[in-house]
């Protein structure tokens, strides 16, 4: 898209009868572009910028705008110098012109073009360039697509009217620019069959993608929802959902009979928001990936879970470069790497084992997550168990099929199970702290709340064989993990034990 003044028609016409001279510029015109320059939100950008024929155009006046603003650009190149639109503070230190001082290659060589950093979702729109010499002036517009990876799409099944469909719905939100949402079954075909979609967008620009299929289960097992950007790039969720009335439905009734029953006996100990049997959840954890708050409860009383608290120091020697321990117990990423040698090192992932494993029995740990003292929250963690086969070198990733059974954090999934063949995600759920039962002779791993005392998930399903506690601070941020102190762990139990007695005895 470009503009010319009329005026510098007339001006190109005579100028075409003129021999053009380097100090006045003549007729150029500013290409750009046609096709959306995109960048993933957060990086840095090029957008370019240039005239034709190649000129010098550091003697003429460059400004950059956004359209329809040509009268106010937010950076202007005048005089030989750069001007930041005081009245646009959201460019202050993210924009400059490429070309400055870089000599022929620059804008002595005609290049205007525009470095944009840290884009933000505000930034994606059109662009304006100009270059105007006085006597001649020309414009182009590029625009700039900001690319943003939305959430892991949740999903949820609820009951048709009637017959023997289900409703599924599917939401996942944080995108830009807007996604598509598509169904497929599990062949893989998309399935286009009564539907709704809705979009909204935050305050911060970002959309929310809602859909909702009927769906009947006996068409395929599963049914999946992908959420993908123009580029390719997508999430997806998969659910198998149940039709109503078959065998799966007294499941569906059970689970609310077992629901209302633990919920009446819980009521003082925990807040149950969610809850599957145990019989079809916690055995086909990850089949689907439900929106949950937090899910289950303490089953068993927590003074049985305490009193298999274990000791265990950190094991230097299995650490990945880049993490530092510190007194044995707290492990924190640092960008200085450590020297180490052993060949027991995680070269990939940012994990640490602790030093003892485990073949038989029950044992309990706990981390914390939050520093106590400067309420510093992490950003990102891993938590859980690796088999003592489980692969440590090169890229593999930390899946239950490799031997790795987990629980973690990052800020973009918040906390999740790497469940398969979808991770199990716990929409909402805050964490302090992570207490971590392994029980060798069950071949479980279960993750409790320990702060509110409820159990979170269960990994079942473990190999065979030794394992070992796996800990990763994750590498968004410096704050260290901590496997606690045994004294401390239990002194800051035994004080609620009595309570615990009394509410399960009255239970019972
Ligand atoms: C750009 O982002 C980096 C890293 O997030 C930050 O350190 C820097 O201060 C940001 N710069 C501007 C100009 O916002
Ligand atoms: C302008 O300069 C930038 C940075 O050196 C470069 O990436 C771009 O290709 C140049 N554009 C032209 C048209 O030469
Ligand atoms: C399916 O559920 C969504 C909400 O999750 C609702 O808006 C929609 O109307 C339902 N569709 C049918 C056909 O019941």
């Amino acid at each position: 898209m470009k503009r010319k003044y009329a005026g510098a028609l007339i001006c190109m016409l005579t100028a075409l009868a003129v021999p053009l001279s380097a100090a006045s510029a003549g007729d150029f015109s500013v290409s750009v572009p046609s096709a959306p320059v995109s960048v993933w939100l957060g990086d840095s950008v090029t957008l370019p910028c240039s005239v034709t024929p190649p000129m010098d155009v550091s003697p003429l006046e460059v400004g950059w705008y956004r359209p329809p603003h040509h009268h106010a650009p937010f950076l202007l190149y005048k005089d030989r110098r750069i001007d930041i639109n005081l009245h646009e503070p959201q460019y202050w230190g993210r924009v400059f012109l490429v070309g400055l001082g870089s000599g022929v290659g620059g804008l002595e060589g005609g290049n205007a073009s525009l470095s944009l950093r840290n884009v933000t979702v505000a930034d994606s729109g059109e662009y304006g360039c100009y270059v105007n010499s006085g006597r001649w002036y020309d414009t182009g517009s590029i625009s700039l697509q900001v690319n943003k990876l939305g959430s892991i799409p949740v999903l949820s099944v609820h009951p048709g009217v009637g017959g023997q469909q289900v409703n599924v719905s599917c939401v996942s939100d944080g995108w830009s620019p807007k996604p598509s949402l598509i169904w497929r079954n599990r062949e893989g075909r998309e399935l286009k069959d009564q539907q709704g979609l809705f979009y909204s967008t935050d305050p911060q620009g970002l959309v929310t993608v809602s859909g909702w299929l009927l769906f009947s289960p006996s068409d395929s097992g599963w049914l999946s929802c992908t959420v993908s950007l123009s580029g390719g790039d997508s999430r997806e969720s998969r659910v198998a959902p149940h039709t109503p009335g078959t065998d799966e439905s007294v499941g569906c009734i059970a689970r609310f009979i077992i629901l209302l029953v633990l919920s009446v006996s819980a009521i003082s100990v925990v807040t149950v928001l969610f809850i599957r049997s145990r019989k079809t959840s916690l055995t086909n954890s990850g089949k689907d990936s439900v929106e949950l708050e937090t899910k289950a409860l303490l089953a068993e009383g927590w003074k049985d879970i305490i009193k298999h608290a274990v000791n265990f120091e950190l094991d230097n020697e299995t650490a990945h470069m880049h993490l530092k321990i510190s007194g044995a117990k707290s492990v924190s990423f640092t960008l200085e790497s450590q020297n180490r040698t052993s060949s027991k090192v995680f070269t990939h992932h940012p994990c640490v084992l602790g030093k003892e494993g485990f073949s038989s029995g029950q044992h309990y740990w706990e981390v914390e997550v939050e520093d106590p003292v400067g309420r510093e929250v992490k950003k990102a963690w891993r938590v859980g168990v690796a088999a003592a086969s489980a692969p440590r070198h090169f890229y593999v990733p930390l899946s239950t099929e490799k031997g790795f059974w987990l629980f973690s954090y990052d800020e973009a999934k918040g906390c999740h199970a790497n469940t398969h063949p979808e991770e199990t995600v716990f929409r909402g759920l805050k964490l302090k702290g992570l207490g971590v039962l392994l029980d060798c002779d069950e071949h479980t791993v279960s993750f409790y709340d320990p702060e509110q005392k409820k159990l979170l998930f269960i990994h079942r399903e473990l190999r065979k064989g030794r394992m070992y506690p796996l800990f990763s601070p994750g590498v968004s941020d410096h704050h260290p993990l901590k496997v606690c102190d045994l004294k401390v762990l239990i002194s800051d139990c035994l004080d609620d034990t009595d309570d615990m007695d009394r509410v399960l005895e009255s239970n019972s």
